[in-house]
């Protein structure tokens, strides 16, 4: 089975096509290898795909109409999709606001216009995000849930991509899987989001910043559980029953940690503890994420094993290695 991975050189997009590598099958991988944060990271995951047999890799950019053509020819014999090229990061929406047009919704139309246009494709699984909840209250999040008050642009992109899709199955039958994920973190993660900020700074001696003074949940989720659950979602395309062949899923550990106790596990993993200098709450961000998981158990077997305690050392263990803190 060949399979497109978008997002590749990305952090869920690396660990998603290793685990298809792993089992056997053919990925084609597109990532416009771009500089929000570390090229020479996204560089280095995309070393390790091209030693795989299986892989292949093309730079292109998904916003960019003019190479619409070439992205057709790489795509050429994919039955299944995994849509994880975007931009990531609620904070840098506020300041960026356009890259989040470009990469997340042109972007998302042109794969839903290649994976429609394809001969015998089968299925479409995409990123969505926790975000899409906004400041509701009610927890755990379902997807039963209203998710129409969107607290930054980010969020109110990722919404729209699951209405796009939703619009996509209806009219042109093409069965897509929307995966809503939550704080995903583990080894090869990402140098913006919190846990490798504080690593680097506890490890350097530097204070780190906590927001909301550090009254702050979320709902903690390992890589690996994170790709067992895209894999699964990958292997079941949703039917056409009474609908559109559409289904939307969380995809979290369903256990809210506190902030300051992620905090505690990290200073353990390090054997250093953490200079905390206490900051307001950010702009578009949420206090709290907490993933009901009932559907994606039900309709998949998702079953999310790994607690911040094991999973916490194990992004230790691949920050000091790959760094040189050794
Ligand atoms: N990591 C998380 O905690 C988390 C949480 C919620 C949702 N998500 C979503 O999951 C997906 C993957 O996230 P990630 O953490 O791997 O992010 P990532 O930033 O590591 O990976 C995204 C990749 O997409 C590429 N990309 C961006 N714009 C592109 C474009 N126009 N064309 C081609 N490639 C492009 C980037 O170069 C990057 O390598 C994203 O859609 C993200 O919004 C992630």
């Amino acid at each position: 089975m060949k399979t497109l991975v978008t997002g590749v050189a990305g952090f869920i997009g690396f660990h998603t096509a290793i685990r298809l590598l792993d089992r056997g099958g053919e990925v084609v991988g597109i990532d416009s290898v771009n500089d929000y944060y570390s090229v020479s990271l996204k560089r280095a995951r995309l070393e390790k795909l091209l030693a795989r047999d299986g892989f292949s890799f093309h730079k292109l950019d998904l916003s960019d109409r003019n190479t619409y053509a070439k992205t057709e020819t790489a795509i050429k014999g994919v039955t299944r999709t995994v849509h994880l090229a975007a931009q990531a990061g609620v904070r840098h929406s506020i300041d960026h606001p356009f890259d989040y047009v470009d990469s997340n919704l042109v972007a998302h139309l042109t794969i839903l216009e290649l994976c429609r246009h394809q001969p015998n494709f089968e299925h479409l699984v995409f990123a969505s995000s926790s975000s899409v909840y906004g400041g509701n209250r009610k927890l755990p999040f379902s997807i039963e849930d209203r998710t129409d008050s969107p607290i930054s642009l980010y969020a109110a992109t990722k919404r729209a991509n699951e209405h796009m899709s939703y619009s996509y199955a209806h009219l042109y039958g093409l069965p897509q899987t929307g995966l809503r994920f939550f704080t995903v973190y583990g080894p090869w993660g990402r140098p913006d989001m919190a846990l490798y900020i504080f690593a680097d700074s506890i490890i350097n001696s530097r204070p780190i910043e906590v927001f909301n003074h550090g009254e702050m949940k979320r709902d903690f989720t390992f890589i690996d559980d994170i790709v067992t659950g895209v894999v699964a979602a990958h292997d079941n395309p949703p039917a056409r029953a009474d609908g559109p062949p559409y289904k939307i899923y969380n995809i979290g550990n369903n256990r809210s940690e506190p902030l300051m106790r992620l905090i505690g596990v990290l200073e353990g993993a390090l054997g250093r503890k953490a200079e905390i200098v206490q900051r307001p709450m950010q702009m578009g961000d949420v206090k709290e994420s907490f993933a009901d998981i009932d559907a994606i158990q039900t309709d998949l077997g998702f079953e999310p094993t790994t607690s911040i305690d094991v999973g916490v050392p194990k992004f230790v263990e691949w920050f000091k290695s790959y760094n040189g803190y050794d």
